[in-house]
């Protein structure tokens, strides 16, 4: 008996003699688990945040990866408002990646500070056209004067097809009949003061901000107000930046001149625009980050952008890490061949299991004070806990494209509903503009070319929020079962074990005929 301590201590190995001891073998997430400790910790009052650099921190350690069948705009809002962040994928325009950005940006303001306004001397059809060309989500809108002074409102519910022809103020309401705060007068919490002023003007939707000179500098409308108060019971608290504008990351491949130069002007005039919009983290997402294209590129932001979060990869060692926070990336994305679409394993024959990637890098992200995020792989809950023992956060595909808020067609097939999901190394992708994140140009895609992802299906699950709720409940009692207040003591306690064929057998459920499927497949 009196052994036993000290048999746990050579079982259940921290992870730098774990790996020193497995070493050159690479494991992955099935080959590991992890062993219990003593705990005090209720999983329901573990700590999900995530500090990724000095500006950006996360309430739930998990980023949609930037692949073009997993997070554009409403994949990045529904992550926000879950506590994580999206990474906006760059299969699309520059044009259309930034307005993908601001939609997100814009979603749900506390206070609008930067209303949509029209002048005077507009008919409600030029209004339309408006509303048309720009996507927007709101029919109402503050009428100004050439000097910014507020003139009235136009109701929703005037925007209409057979007013086309109507002159905007012919169905305005006037400046007496509309509802205003003084700027001075908003006090300390804008949310508070809002809410307050809904309460008590019943049936009231919209309240504007003027200055002493009564130019308009704000709206509140009454939907975005219940939302945020809405979330205040929420155990997923929405990932916010100080605006109280939802956080949002962006992918960019690094754009060359016709001689195969990195085009600077090009990069830094598109990151510019998104950092105008209020981008939060931009990446520069390649299948081989240690790379002299990908350090120039990461350099070149990291000098003009101090404010921004820069992230770059993919990377699988200590190396690699190393070079890419030498050119200024804050936060480095780990993983080559892991993903549930890859086939760079098989067609390159190149990769590490990704434990034993993020061990190697998380090692020297240690030294050199940078966060890594672990990319691709992650099909269950447990890996994610697995993975952030190394990691700073996750980056998931699979385990959410098939999400509503996932772009792309649902099929049937036999009664069954799937989301199409893409490699983005699949010919289809680098077709449609991926090809530089894998060293080809598009017009090499299929000659000198060979796709390294496939085209799949995913089943179609439900909202993100349903998706998430189960991952972040699975972290959560990961950190109870490893007495982990924190996912910094999640690191510091975690011990591991290697698990044989037979280990892992037992894992899945065995020698019963299931009836009904758990929520996540199990290899
Ligand atoms: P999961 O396992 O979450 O992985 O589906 C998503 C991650 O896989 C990477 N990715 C690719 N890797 N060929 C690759 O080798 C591809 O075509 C490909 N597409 C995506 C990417 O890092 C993503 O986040």
């Amino acid at each position: 008996m009196t052994n036993y301590p000290s048999m746990d201590k050579e079982i259940f190995l921290p992870a730098e003699q774990f790996f020193e001891q497995t070493k050159p073998t690479g494991l992955t997430f099935d080959d590991i688990s992890l062993a219990t400790r003593y705990s005090d910790v209720l999983p329901s009052k573990a700590n999900l945040e995530t500090k990724l650099t000095d500006q950006l921190s996360l309430n739930l350690p998990i980023l949609s990866s930037d692949m073009d069948t997993v997070t554009e705009s409403e994949m990045a809002i529904a992550m926000a408002l879950c506590g994580g962040m999206g990474l906006i994928h760059y299969n699309m325009s520059q044009r259309q990646q930034l307005k993908e950005v601001a939609r997100v940006k814009y979603h749900v303001h506390g206070l609008i500070q930067d209303p949509i306004t029209i002048t005077a001397d507009k008919l409600v059809g030029d209004v339309l056209k408006l509303i048309d060309s720009k996507d927007f989500q709101f029919r109402t809108f503050p009428i100004v004067k050439e000097d910014g002074k507020l003139l009235g409102l136009l109701p929703g519910r005037v925007v209409k097809h057979r007013y086309r022809s109507r002159k905007v103020t012919e169905g305005m309401l006037a400046r007496d009949e509309v509802y205003t705060v003084k700027q001075s007068d908003i006090g300390g919490d804008p949310i508070e003061t809002a809410d307050r002023f809904f309460s008590d003007h019943m049936g009231i939707h919209k309240l504007l901000v003027v200055d002493n000179d009564d130019k308009l500098c704000g709206l509140y409308t009454l939907s975005d107000i219940e939302r945020i108060m809405g979330e205040a019971g929420n155990h997923l608290k929405p990932a916010r930046d100080d605006n109280f504008r939802l956080l949002c990351g962006a992918a960019i491949s690094i754009p060359r001149t016709e001689n195969g130069q990195i085009d600077k002007n090009d990069l830094l005039r598109h990151v510019g625009e998104m950092v105008e919009k209020g981008v939060n983290l931009v990446a520069v997402s390649t299948a081989h980050g240690h790379t002299a294209g990908v350090g120039k590129a990461t350099k070149i932001l990291s000098q003009e952008f101090n404010q921004l979060s820069i992230m770059a990869g993919n990377v699988t060692s200590g190396e690699g890490v190393e070079f890419l926070a030498d050119a200024g990336a804050q936060i480095i994305k780990v993983g080559q061949g892991p993903g549930s679409i890859c086939t760079t394993r098989i067609v390159a024959g190149v990769g590490i299991p990704q434990m034993s990637a993020l061990y190697a890098a998380s090692v020297k992200a240690k030294a050199k004070g940078v966060s890594i995020v672990a990319d691709g792989g992650l099909s269950k809950s447990g890996d994610i806990v697995k993975a952030l023992t190394q990691a700073d956060g996750v980056i998931c595909g699979s385990l959410l494209a098939g999400c509503r808020e996932a772009p792309g067609r649902i099929i049937e097939i036999e009664g069954k509903y799937y989301k199409q999901y893409r490699g983005m190394g699949s010919l289809e992708a680098m077709r449609d503009g991926s090809a530089a994140r894998y060293g080809h140009s598009t017009k090499d895609v299929g000659s000198k070319s060979t796709a390294e992802g496939i085209e799949a299906l995913k089943e179609v699950a439900g909202d993100v929020t349903e998706t998430i709720n189960l991952l972040s409940g699975g972290i959560r009692s990961g950190m109870g079962y490893l007495g982990a207040k924190n996912l910094s003591q999640l690191k510091s306690n975690a011990r591991f074990v290697r698990v044989t064929p037979a280990g892992q057998r037992e894992s899945s459920p065995h020698d019963v005929i299931e009836i009904k499927n758990s929520e996540f497949s199990r290899s």
